[in-house]
């Protein structure tokens, strides 16, 4: 296949306020890629628990729950929708209670092992820019490319505060704060798939870089894959 046309699969991870899903959607945009934000899927797992009125430790019940459960991320004008059983859940997965439930349950590796297969599902064609805490370690050890995206702690809760400042919700800066260390801490120490850097991960600091130019290193290293002899 004429190299240029391979359509590629790309892996990006990173902490909470790394800057990943303003990464992925702008790359999958450049490349004319999806775009799947897989902790939408973890959140729509936790918020469907939720419904139910699960206790989020109760493992037996969530399992059962999960396997009977559908989670698709597709593609719409106004950016990625996340469809639990067919049913848009998007709007409401974005709020400090879903951080919570979604690492919760998001270290039941019953619930990854589900989720993960989804996840490969998606990614048949190519094309495709997923983000995540183990794409580039679990989902996809084979990408074609992968990053991981980190900065400081007071620079990730600070755009985590503004996320949530921009929805709404009433909230202060040093709870921000503390909340994200804390599920950095559970993303990092659980068992089953912890965040970490995959050995062939480029790394990006955005601690000082803005949107533009995390985009600019990402798309240098697509055309570095796509023309390697052009180096
Ligand atoms: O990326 P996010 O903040 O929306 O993810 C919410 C939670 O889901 C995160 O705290 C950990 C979990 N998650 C995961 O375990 N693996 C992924 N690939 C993506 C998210």
């Amino acid at each position: 296949m004429d190299e240029r046309k391979r359509r590629l699969v790309i892996a990006i991870d990173g902490p909470v306020g790394a800057g990943k899903s303003t990464a992925a959607r702008r790359l999958a945009q450049a490349l004319g890629y999806i775009y799947v934000d897989s902790g939408a899927m973890y959140r729509a797992m936790g918020w469907k628990a939720r419904q139910a009125g699960l206790d989020l430790h109760d493992r037996g019940r969530l399992v059962a729950l999960a396997a009977a459960t559908d989670i698709r991320v597709v593609a719409a004008a106004e950016g990625p929708r996340v469809l639990m059983d067919g049913k848009d859940v998007t709007a409401a997965l974005r709020t400090p209670e879903m951080d919570e439930a979604s690492s919760v349950v998001s270290t039941f590796p019953e619930i990854r092992r589900r989720l993960v297969a989804l996840q490969r599902a998606m990614a048949k064609e190519g094309g495709i820019v997923m983000d995540g805490r183990d794409i580039g370690t679990v989902v996809f050890p084979d990408a074609d490319l992968k990053f991981y995206l980190d900065a400081d702690l007071t620079v990730r809760a600070a755009r985590r505060f503004q996320d949530l400042r921009q929805t709404g919700t009433p909230i202060d800066l040093d709870a921000v704060r503390v909340e994200v260390a804390r599920r950095d801490e559970r993303d990092r120490g659980r068992e089953t798939s912890p965040l970490t850097v995959a050995a062939d991960a480029i790394r990006i600091d955005s601690t000082a870089r803005d949107a533009d130019g995390v985009l600019r290193v990402m798309l240098e290293a697509v055309q570095h894959v796509l023309k390697p002899d052009k180096s």
